[in-house]
């Protein structure tokens, strides 16, 4: 009994002291609006449950936020968010904190310091060096990519039309993979035809680690996680999509040496190049690891984001069907029933086209919460922080 009661007071009195502490911050906290939160758990609950039950209350609690104001707040246990959904703040608070929430941690196994994650001196300087790499005139170069990637993805399509419902997405996704792929690596990985790879099935399996993480309170603290089976079916395939991409660096950083000694200018515009071809060029002085952490950062980045707005674009034109004739009159008007691929003239006259990705991107965004920690003072329109 005596231990139960010595526990019990230890516990208070640190209580105590941690908000003494911290007397500043639940005075801010106090002047804002807050909605549904529950006492020392705070908003953590809405956290909590399957995607769908997760997806309802997300949308539940940023809809009550923004009807409550324009700056709210949001506790997680001990954390304390400050939510806005007003453009004018969101500048102010992506040029002024640069570090990225605790919640992109769990990126950072698997990442390393690749631009997501990386600390925020040494992302600096590769989001600097990385920088005229996504210039638009050298995606251009891998229009005929999408265009042969978008053909397979279309015969698959027409394999399913007039049959049951299907899930559209994972269909997308494939075609998605292979254009990244080829872009970022120029590996041929044909997801579209062979999707169960062990690199495939690894990657899939290291996401979904990773987001179940995400909403699972309990399996966050490391302590906590690296006792339980999923730990260790994280490191197996973070280990198994490591080897991949450094197999796929060092191979190409052979060639590129090759090439150097049999004298090929790299650094000439004529002959097309791959993100990885493009980062070992540039005279960039990134080793290997460094590479790999770029090379798998950016085909994670950039193959759900864009597999979801085509996916919403899908659904959406078939939602509108007006819209959808005005697409496909215009698509008629330039193909004029030819199979060819498409050519960068092509895509600047899809003009209603783009409105639909545009408005698809405005209504269903993909990425719809952007965290990150404040490291000093912070004027917002309206508030100080
Ligand atoms: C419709 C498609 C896309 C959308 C909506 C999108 C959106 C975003 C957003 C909102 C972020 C910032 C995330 C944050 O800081 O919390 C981001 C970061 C990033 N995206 Fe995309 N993205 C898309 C496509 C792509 C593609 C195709 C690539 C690469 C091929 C890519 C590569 C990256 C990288 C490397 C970062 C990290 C940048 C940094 O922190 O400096 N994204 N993206």
């Amino acid at each position: 009994m005596l231990i139960i009661l010595s526990v019990f007071f230890g516990i208070s009195l640190y209580y105590m002291y941690f908000r003494h502490t911290r007397k500043q911050l639940y005075a801010f906290s106090d002047s804002l609006p807050s909605a549904g939160s529950l006492p020392v758990l705070g908003h953590s609950h809405w956290f909590l449950g399957g995607p769908e039950r997760l997806l309802k209350n997300i949308k539940q609690l940023c809809e009550t936020l923004h009807e409550i104001g324009d700056v709210t707040k949001i506790w997680i246990g001990p954390s304390l968010y400050i939510v806005t959904f007003k453009p004018d703040d969101i500048q102010i608070i992506l040029e002024n904190c640069l570090e990225k929430d605790y919640s992109y941690k769990f990126l950072q196994t698997w990442l390393g310091n690749g631009l997501f994650v990386a600390p925020v001196e040494l992302w600096k300087m590769h989001r600097r060096l990385l920088l005229p790499i996504f210039h638009n005139h050298i995606i251009e170069d891998y229009i005929d990519v999408f265009g042969e990637q978008g053909a397979i993805l279309v015969e698959r399509l027409r394999d399913r039309a007039g049959g049951q419902e299907f899930d559209v997405h994972t269909y997308i996704t494939s075609c998605m993979l292979d254009i990244v792929f080829e872009a970022a690596m120029g590996e041929k990985m044909d997801v579209q035809h062979t999707p169960d790879t062990p690199y495939m099935c690894a990657r899939k399996s290291v996401m979904s680690v990773i987001s179940m993480r995400l909403f699972k309170p309990w399996m966050q603290p490391d302590i906590l996680f690296n006792l339980t089976p999923c730990s260790k079916q994280q490191r197996i395939n973070i280990d198994i999509t490591h080897k991949f991409t450094d197999e796929v660096v060092t191979k190409k950083r052979n060639k590129v040496e090759e090439q150097i000694g049999m004298s090929v200018d790299w650094n000439d515009n004529q002959t097309r190049k791959d993100l990885l071809e493009l980062l070992l060029s540039n005279k960039l002085n990134l080793n290997d690891k460094e590479l790999r952490e770029h090379i798998d950062s950016i085909t994670i980045a950039g193959n759900d984001t864009t597999a979801l707005v085509v996916s919403y674009a899908l659904m959406l034109l078939g939602c509108y069907q007006d819209e959808q004739d005005k697409v496909y009159n215009e698509l008629k008007n330039i193909f004029d029933g030819s199979l060819r691929a498409p050519t960068k003239a092509d895509l600047c006259k899809m003009e209603n086209l783009e409105r639909v990705i545009k408005e698809t991107m405005r209504l269903y965004t993909v990425v719809p919460i952007i965290g990150r920690k404040t490291q000093k003072e912070v004027k917002l329109c309206k508030w100080n922080f």
